[in-house]
């Protein structure tokens, strides 16, 4: 008796899932139904099949303005010359008497027959300079930080960045492949909170590296970063930072030394501090300066270093004779400092326009105020406002950007560039022309 009714259940069971099968498989077979034969690519649709264009756009470029046109008597604060070293005679003679002795190029990168004694050279007196343990030497300061990045953070790895790092920073970070999380400009507790938030999804481990990337003064903006505090939070979270100065070294600090030496922090809390020498320098190129464990590793890894020819001779004589003249006369530091305190007090008193950048920042960022224009539209006017200005004897800079590429466009701007030589006729010149500028050809 029991037997039969379990045979009943088991037989009952058995056609249930029998059933299922069957619908199943039927569902199976007509989902599986052939393609319509007019997917298939035929001739006829491999001839008149457009590939996708190479690129999405092209991007518009701006004529730029010839500094050959400018002439000598008109003042130029569009340059990043800060410490107007660029005609400095003994610079220029150092630099042709290199000429004489290597040629021009130098034919060859670093690690294949391009290395040559100025190099090592420049090298040995930055380290002495940053008071670091080595530094080396790229051809191209953009290239310098872009290749740094992706030396060490690789895919898998997590990158903190500031949401207005200049475009060689974002393309370094493009190039990592890494995860990236960018923090709102200079804000301490949105870094601080996706920190935390990091650590809690455990995405922060110990079996990934972690970075911080920031700027000792932003190029996008002026302002100086929070450097004590971006260390205190690396230590927490055992990021490594990489600090980009190359707007303060030959700028700030007592001996020009940059934001670790004008804020006093050791050099050895920074990982990595990454530099131009197209700024302050008045030449061609940039450094990474840091441990010899971390430097030496970007001469088989830097990208920028391996394979591109080195840094012309002549232009490294340039980078060691500014260096001479650093390290001779800081006072020129305390001259630039001087002038970059005084334009952010005249800018205060600008009538048309608002401004960014800190007051030991060479860079000044001039906005239109109140403006609730388009942004193509705003630097139509700032384009035309500059123009106005050149002609009547200020040559300055609209800050140029990729618009639809940069990871976060600034707001367009004039970038003013303060120099060791402006007095302060100049400062008032430039103020005045700017409103009068606005006046005649700013936005009604
Ligand atoms: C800027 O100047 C050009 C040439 O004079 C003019 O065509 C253009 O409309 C001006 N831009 C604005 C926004 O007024
Ligand atoms: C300021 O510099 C300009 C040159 O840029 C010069 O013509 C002028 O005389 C200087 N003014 C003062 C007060 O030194």
């Amino acid at each position: 008796m029991i037997l039969m009714d379990i045979y009943d259940t088991v037989s009952w069971w058995t056609l249930v899932i029998a059933v299922q099968v069957v619908i199943g498989s039927v569902y199976f077979l007509w989902q599986k139904k052939p393609k319509e034969p007019e997917d298939k690519l035929t001739n006829q649709k491999l001839r008149e099949w457009k590939p996708l264009p190479l690129v999405e756009r092209t991007f518009e470029v701006e004529e730029p303005i010839l500094i050959d046109n400018i002439g000598d008597n008109v003042l130029n604060v569009g340059a990043t010359s800060f410490l107007c070293l660029d005609k400095e005679p003994s610079i220029v003679e150092n630099s042709i008497k290199s000429l004489h002795k290597y040629g021009v190029g130098s034919c060859g990168p670093r690690g294949f027959y391009g290395t040559i004694d100025v190099h090592l050279e420049l090298e040995e007196r930055l380290a002495k300079f940053l008071q670091v343990e080595e530094t080396c030497v790229y051809s191209y300061g953009f290239s310098t930080v872009a290749s740094a990045i992706p030396a060490y953070a690789k895919k898998g790895d997590i990158i903190f960045a500031d949401e207005k790092v200049w475009f060689a920073i974002q393309k370094g970070i493009d190039a990592a492949r890494s995860t990236v999380r960018y923090f709102k400009h200079n804000d301490m507790n949105d870094l601080e909170r996706l920190l935390e938030e990091a650590a809690a999804k455990k995405e922060l481990n110990p079996k990934r590296r972690a970075f911080l990337i920031a700027e000792a003064i932003y190029f996008n903006s002026g302002k100086m970063c929070p450097l004590r505090k971006l260390v205190e939070l690396a230590r927490r979270f055992k990021l490594r930072i990489i600090l980009d100065e190359s707007l303060t070294i030959g700028v700030i600090g007592k001996h020009g030394r940059g934001l670790t030496e004008h804020l006093n922090v050791p050099r050895d809390e920074i990982d990595l501090i990454v530099g131009s020498l197209e700024h302050s320098f008045a030449t061609i190129g940039g450094f990474c300066a840091g441990t010899h464990f971390i430097v030496e590793h970007q001469r088989l890894s830097g990208l920028g270093y391996c394979f591109s020819a080195s840094l012309p001779p002549m232009l490294t004589q340039a980078a060691i004779s500014a260096l001479d003249i650093i390290e001779e006369k800081p006072a020129i530091i305390s001259e630039l400092d001087e002038n970059s305190k005084k334009l952010n007090k005249a800018l205060v008193n600008l009538k048309h326009y608002t401004f960014s950048g800190d007051e030991l920042s060479p860079v000044k960022h001039i906005y239109l105020k109140n403006s609730e224009l388009p942004d193509r539209l705003k630097n139509s006017y700032l384009r035309n406002i500059t123009n106005y200005c050149l002609e009547n004897g200020v040559a300055m800079a609209v800050a140029t950007y990729l618009r639809d590429t940069e990871v976060n466009c600034p707001e367009p701007s004039i970038r003013l560039a303060s120099t060791r030589k402006l007095n302060d006729t100049n400062i008032a010149q430039i103020c005045t022309l700017l409103d009068e500028a606005y006046e005649k050809v700013g936005p009604k």
